[in-house]
């Protein structure tokens, strides 16, 4: 190995421990009663936060549609170790449910620690076929309701020193085929809290803003989607979920969800040509 590539490594792994070295440490304790409001955790990667948050020992309110899967998820929860665990019906395509849901944490946990948005609306993988309909829905189920909750919830967390946690996700900076609404979705919400991540930032606002971006998952919806069709590795939901809880309890701003992700979001700008014959050639698709 040349001296040159010798120097090139030594100065990627000093790069890297200095980051890890500076990186704000995980504090599980902070999480204990830590009032707590996770959307779309009746399944998947929602699921899984809820659950981190109950070993954690924090007080849970979690929301989705299925009452009876909600149930079962809070039960799970008390018995993980969570000081409360409460739940919500809500529809998030409805004007008013989101309102009603971040009241609804507010009253029942005396004020909110962190509002973790997550849910997303059922979306086809398939090519685009012009359901302009389809798309404004998911709008209202993926985005609008997100910024809805999220100036509700303001005043509750600038109190606490709160956090809004955005589950978002690779699609939402890089596109990809098969999902043009869903990606219409995710870099909405990329704008919009990036946005209101400097206006916080310049009112110097209480409250800790962070966008989580993940690759793919495997949750059960997702691999509905995908099997077949890709080659592509699913990381595990539970691990992300953890990823997600710890990138707010620290205060972070972005998370990269699989490593890879974050290559990804860097190469697509240096490299355009070639992240777009990896991204196309990812998938098995014979026009
Ligand atoms: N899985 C992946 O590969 C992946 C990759 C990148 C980013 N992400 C992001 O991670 C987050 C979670 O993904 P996931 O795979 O865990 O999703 P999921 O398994 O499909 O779960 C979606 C959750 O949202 C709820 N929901 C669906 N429609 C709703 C509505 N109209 N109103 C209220 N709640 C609704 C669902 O519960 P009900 O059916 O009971 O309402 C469920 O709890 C999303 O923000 C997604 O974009 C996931």
């Amino acid at each position: 190995m040349g001296s040159f590539t010798k120097t090139i490594i030594a100065s990627i792994c000093v790069i890297f421990l200095a980051v890890k070295w500076t990186a704000p440490r995980f504090d599980e304790e902070s999480l204990r009663g830590a009032r707590v409001l996770v959307t779309g955790a009746s399944k998947g990667i929602g699921e899984q936060l809820a659950y981190h948050y109950a070993h954690f020992g924090a007080q849970i309110v979690i929301t989705a549609r299925r009452e009876q899967a909600l149930q079962q998820v809070a039960e799970k929860c008390l018995s993980l170790g969570a000081q409360k665990a409460l739940y919500i019906t809500a529809d998030m395509s409805s004007d008013s449910d989101p309102d009603k849901v971040v009241d609804f944490a507010v009253e029942k946990l005396g004020g909110l620690d962190y509002l973790v948005l997550n849910h997303i609306g059922s979306s086809l993988f398939s090519m685009w076929q012009g359901d302009v309909e389809h798309t404004k829905w998911l709008m209202q189920v993926n985005f609008f309701s997100y910024i809805q909750m999220a100036w509700r919830a303001l005043p509750s967390l600038e109190q606490s020193k709160g956090s809004l946690v955005i589950v978002s996700s690779l699609l939402g900076k890089s596109t990809s085929p098969f999902t043009a609404p869903y990606c219409s979705t995710k870099s909405a919400l990329n704008g919009f809290f990036g946005s209101l991540y400097h206006e916080l930032a310049m009112k110097k606002s209480n409250v800790s803003l962070s966008l989580c971006t993940l690759g793919l998952i495997d949750t059960e919806s997702a691999m509905e989607k995908v099997r077949g069709v890709t080659k592509l590795p699913a990381y595990p939901a539970t691990d992300a979920a953890l990823n997600i809880v710890m990138t707010g309890a620290t205060r972070q701003l972005e998370l990269y969800y699989p490593w890879y992700t974050y290559v990804m979001v860097v190469t697509k700008d240096w490299f355009p040509s070639v992240t777009n014959y990896f991204i196309q050639n990812s998938y098995n698709y014979i026009p």
